[in-house]
């Protein structure tokens, strides 16, 4: 387990990272008043309206609503999550990192992954080199033959393994790492040695390259770590894949190949997920943008969800076999789960992505559909039901039901008409059976902070009011005890409310938010004080906290009168004495205004 960061280092960590300075590395930044302006370099813009506040350490976009602390600035524009942010900034600030130095066992797998990582980019330099020399000419030819640039040959790192039994290895050892080293990177296999028996004798310890007379794919990761190698034979043979097994630095279902090229792409409005290497390499070559490929698995919910750093949506372009139509569809269901937006393209006629656009080019690619879960889904059911009998009529209907049960009404609306026209159901049939399909209780996963999802009978005008005093104590123009915590109902603003009251600075505030809405609505209104002067700001909180207020007074009265009938002697006495009080505290509130 990677450790957590006590809060009060992290405090520190935020102190010290000047927001303006840190950002300046990836954005031109101008005064102007307080803040700072640039393009913003989460959305393409013309004009600055991406705004970073030096005195509370935020940044915030009036234009995509992007915005937080400069962790989270690092997260987004590094493509890391929490940890990984927090670990990139402390290495820039030379800030030890706290807890790692009071775990030695974290700190003695930290250095052996360092020596690993290492000796593994050794190996990625001497393949790619080999493959320019005569021992990869073999190799190089084959990459020729595939079709393969020299520039993209460069950009994906490929490389040759010589065919002899222990080239790399010797040349790592050369280069000073053990042998135990590299059987833990996958790249050295070590046979013991072996006592004489009676048949045969003694033998050494053997060790010879995982990888011979391959061609090489290093997979290599957003951070530009290179974990593990794909080796592809000649020709035919077995396997025709050989992949690094995990290994301390190497799990094959975190990770994508080509991760390290996929970070490097900005605005991409969609990943396109394949299967092979070679098609990653092949359709980035003919200018596709965005693809990778999970490594040699069925695609899971830590690669999901790693995918969905890079890009809204997902595309799955995988084989258009029938291994791979499966595939699409338990990616589908990955995808669904994780609450990825996805898409498929099917191939034709049994072709994978390289072989396809080598055949049909970047336009042939270009204008394939972009098919939507349901009517892929809806298209595999079909090919498995005899829409000329009425039972297989039937369970299509029903199955297809099932499918698009949790669709929005406008989506519903295309594919009920495909379906009305296949299976001559009407249409009020179709709609009984997809409502039949529902469950009771819909299984939607619950949203991630319950409580601030901003209750449905809470007027709109108290919230507005509610924010407005949040943005004012936030910004520093009022001081916190104007109000107190009963005057909020938002559950997101009371607790803000709370936290500010208590001292803690803005931006850790907004970094705590774990969705991106609701981040993006806190470093709105932390950020973006009204301009009004203090006279008027004063006269503004006032008005929102008496009318605050007065709603709260007026709902309490209406809750008691609802119930006062049902009670009798004593309690309705002080019920009705209650009301009184609420209504000459009402009356108090009107004359005020
Ligand atoms: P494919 O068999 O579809 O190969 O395997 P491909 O990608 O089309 O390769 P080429 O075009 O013949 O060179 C798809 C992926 O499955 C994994 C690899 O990641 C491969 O890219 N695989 C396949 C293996 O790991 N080992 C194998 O022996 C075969
Ligand atoms: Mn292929």
């Amino acid at each position: 387990m990677a450790p957590r960061f006590p809060s009060a280092w992290l405090d520190e960590l935020r102190q010290r990272a000047d927001i303006v300075q840190i950002i300046s590395g990836y954005v031109t930044l101008k005064r102007n008043g307080h803040r700072y302006w640039g393009l913003c370099p989460f959305h393409g813009e013309k004009t600055a309206s991406f705004s970073v506040d030096p005195e509370r350490q935020l940044y915030y976009c009036f234009g995509c609503k992007a915005g937080g602390s400069v962790i989270q600035f690092i997260m987004d524009i590094e493509r890391l999550d929490f940890q990984e942010a927090v670990r990139f900034l402390a290495d820039q600030l030379h800030m030890p990192l706290p807890q790692l130095e009071e775990d030695p066992d974290y700190q003695r797998r930290r250095d052996q992954r360092d020596r690993l990582l290492a000796a593994n980019r050794e190996a990625a330099q001497f393949f790619h080199s080999t493959l320019f020399t005569e021992a990869g000419k073999p190799m190089l030819d084959y990459f020729k033959r595939r079709g393969l640039t020299d520039n993209v040959i460069r950009k994906f790192g490929l490389g040759a393994s010589p065919a002899g039994w222990d080239t790399l290895t010797r040349h790592l050892q050369g280069k000073g790492y053990s042998l135990e080293e590299l059987r833990l990177c996958g790249l050295t296999v070590v046979k013991a040695a072996e006592p004489a028996t009676e048949s045969s004798p003694a033998k050494p310890q053997r060790a010879y390259d995982m990888f011979r007379n391959r061609a090489i794919f290093p997979i290599i990761d957003q951070y530009g770590n290179v974990l593990a190698f794909g080796g592809r034979i000649l020709g035919d043979g077995q396997p025709k894949y050989l992949n690094t097994s995990d290994t301390p630095v190497f799990n094959k279902r975190l990770g994508v190949y080509a991760a390290n090229l996929l970070r490097k792409e900005r605005h991409l409005e969609r990943v396109v997920l394949v299967e092979g290497y070679m098609d990653v390499v092949s359709l980035t070559q003919f200018g596709v943008p965005g693809v990778c490929a999970t490594l040699g698995t069925a695609l899971t919910a830590e690669q999901a969800r790693l995918l969905k750093r890079f890009a809204p949506k997902v595309y799955l372009g995988y084989d258009g076999d029938s291994a791979g139509q499966n595939a699409i569809l338990r990616g589908l269901d990955i995808l669904q789960a994780e609450g990825i937006p996805a898409r498929v393209l099917d191939f034709p006629d049994k072709l994978d992505p390289d072989e396809f656009i080598r055949r049909d080019g970047i336009e042939g690619f270009n204008s394939l559909p972009a098919i939507s879960p349901e009517t892929y889904r809806m298209r595999r059911l079909k090919e498995q039901h005899d829409l000329s009998t009425q039972e297989g009529r039937t369970e299509y209907a029903k199955a297809c039901a099932a499918i698009l049960k949790n669709l929005e009404p406008v989506e519903l609306e295309n594919h009920l008409q495909e379906l009305m026209v296949q299976t001559g159901f009407t249409r009020d049939v179709l709609l009984a059976q997809i409502g039949a399909t529902l469950p009771k209780a819909v299984p939607q996963a619950p949203p991630k902070r319950e409580s601030f999802k901003r209750s449905a009978a809470l007027n709109g005008e108290d919230v507005r009011a509610e924010e407005l005093l949040i943005s004012l104590i936030g910004t520093g123009r009022l001081p916190g005890d104007i109000a107190n915590e009963e005057d909020f109902t938002d559950p997101l603003l009371k607790n803000l409310y709370v936290d500010l009251t208590r001292g803690r600075s803005a931006a850790s505030l907004v970094e705590e938010q774990q969705d991106e809405n609701l981040r993006a609505r806190v470093s709105h209104l932390l950020l973006t004080p009204p301009s009004e002067n203090t006279d008027q700001l004063i006269r503004m909180a006032q008005d929102c906290l008496n009318s605050m207020r007065r709603r709260r007074v007026e709902e309490r009265i209406q809750t008691i009168m609802r119930s006062i009938n049902t009670l009798t002697g004593n309690d309705k006495i002080a019920a009705m004495t209650e009301v009184q009080a609420l209504t000459a505290k009402l009356n108090r509130f009107k004359s005020a205004r």
